[in-house]
């Protein structure tokens, strides 16, 4: 009999691994909120928030529990785990992954380039800092940040006081602002016995710090994609990671460096769903259940960019869209319209990556954008 899997979150990360359940059979119990994304479409959902008294409802319920968000009371995780449920990502696994200072920590450690850093929790230590590595300096909480919130960029001591003071004081991991010629991601399914499949670099394209493009194959040097194979192989070994790992990395020129982790399904690898042979979401599965992996092998150029609630709710422009742009792959995540929120992705595929590149950014805008301006 195939494990019951919880999954400890309601998002659309968990909404996309139902397919890949459906088809290989596996039953799945989401702890979610109520008006979660996943609760509108699949019946088995607890409701609860992901604290000791949520986690351990779920695991009662279910043989082994994953995540589908970092925002996980990791003591009770690691509580359960040693009561006898598997915990995949294990809670030392994810402590690390939900954590930016501990991932530069263990892995430089194990030998993984990453950008010059310090924590600090005063102005004089970022200025210190800032005098040795130069302006601008990049700022981030250590813990809970995404789609950039929590990263700011300062140019000088004023701008690093306004952040200082909006975190009220909190300490912020500070590294200098790294000239940029790319940023990839690596995604690593790896199971609890350590067989592990590594899929082909993607190129990812951020704006405003948060992520708008995804292209397969990257536009980067082969030797830049070979070494950041290698790096993202040696990561998940690192943190023993189980499951879907996303190691995104900075290059700068030559060199490869280090940015942060991901030990789940990531947004990196939405692509994967329709441009590889497996995606991320069903390796997901296959490795918290402890079945062979399935090949990560490309398909061919793919382009991903994510629907961000603009003036108009995509869901209005779902026909329109469909009609004007068949060959797309459209997901939305069935959440309330919201500015600046992540609401769906487009995935494009074909021979030719700028060509690809263009409908899926065509279908995206097609989505977002109030009629008129889209047609025009
Ligand atoms: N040190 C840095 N130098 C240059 N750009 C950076 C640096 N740190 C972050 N960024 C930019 O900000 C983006 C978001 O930062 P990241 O730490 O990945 O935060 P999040 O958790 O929100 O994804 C990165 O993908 C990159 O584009
Ligand atoms: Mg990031």
């Amino acid at each position: 009999m195939p494990p019951t899997i919880g999954v400890v979150g309601g998002g659309q990360l968990a909404r996309m691994l139902l397919p890949s359940a459906a088809r290989l059979g596996l039953p799945l119990v989401f702890l979610a909120r109520p008006g979660d994304a996943v609760g509108a479409v699949w019946p088995a959902v607890l409701s609860g928030e992901p604290d000791a008294d949520g986690l351990r409802r779920l695991a009662a319920r279910v043989d082994v529990v994953t995540v589908e968000h970092e925002l996980v009371d990791l003591d009770t995780m690691q509580t359960l785990q040693d009561a006898g449920t598997p915990v995949r990502p294990s809670a030392a696994t994810l402590a690390i992954a939900t954590d930016k200072v501990r991932q530069r920590e263990v892995l430089a450690a194990a030998g993984v380039p990453v950008a010059p850093w310090t924590l600090a929790g005063d102005l004089d230590a970022i200025g210190a800092f800032g005098d040795v590595h130069g302006w601008p300096l990049v700022l981030k909480r250590p813990r809970g940040g995404y789609d950039g919130r929590g990263v700011w960029v300062v140019d000088d001591l004023d701008a690093a006081r306004t952040v200082l003071d909006e975190v009220d004081g909190d300490p912020l991991l500070v590294e200098p602002k790294v000239t940029l010629t790319g940023e990839l991601a690596v995604l690593v399914a790896r199971r609890p016995g350590g067989e592990t499949v590594v899929y082909d670099p993607v190129e990812t394209v951020q704006v405003d710090a948060m992520c708008r493009e995804v292209l397969q194959p990257p536009r980067v040097p082969a030797a830049v994609a070979a070494r950041a194979r290698e790096l993202a192989a040696l990561v998940a070994d690192a943190i023993g990671s189980v499951g879907m790992l996303s190691v995104e990395l900075f290059v700068s020129g030559e060199q490869v460096l280090l940015n942060e982790l991901a030990a789940r399904p990531h947004n990196a690898g939405h692509l994967t769903i329709e441009g590889t042979v497996t995606s991320q979401f069903e390796n997901h599965l296959r490795a918290v259940a402890d079945l062979p992996l399935g090949s990560p092998a490309s398909r061919g150029p793919a382009v991903m960019v994510n629907v961000v609630g603009g003036p108009v709710d995509p869901q209005q422009r779902l026909a329109e869209t469909l009609a004007a742009e068949p060959a797309v792959a459209v997901h939305l995540y069935g959440k309330d319209h919201r500015p600046g929120r992540k609401l769906g992705h487009v995935t494009a595929t074909g021979d030719d990556l700028e060509t690809v590149r263009g409908r899926a950014l065509r279908a995206a805008d097609r989505l977002t954008a109030p009629a008129e301006e889209a047609s025009s």
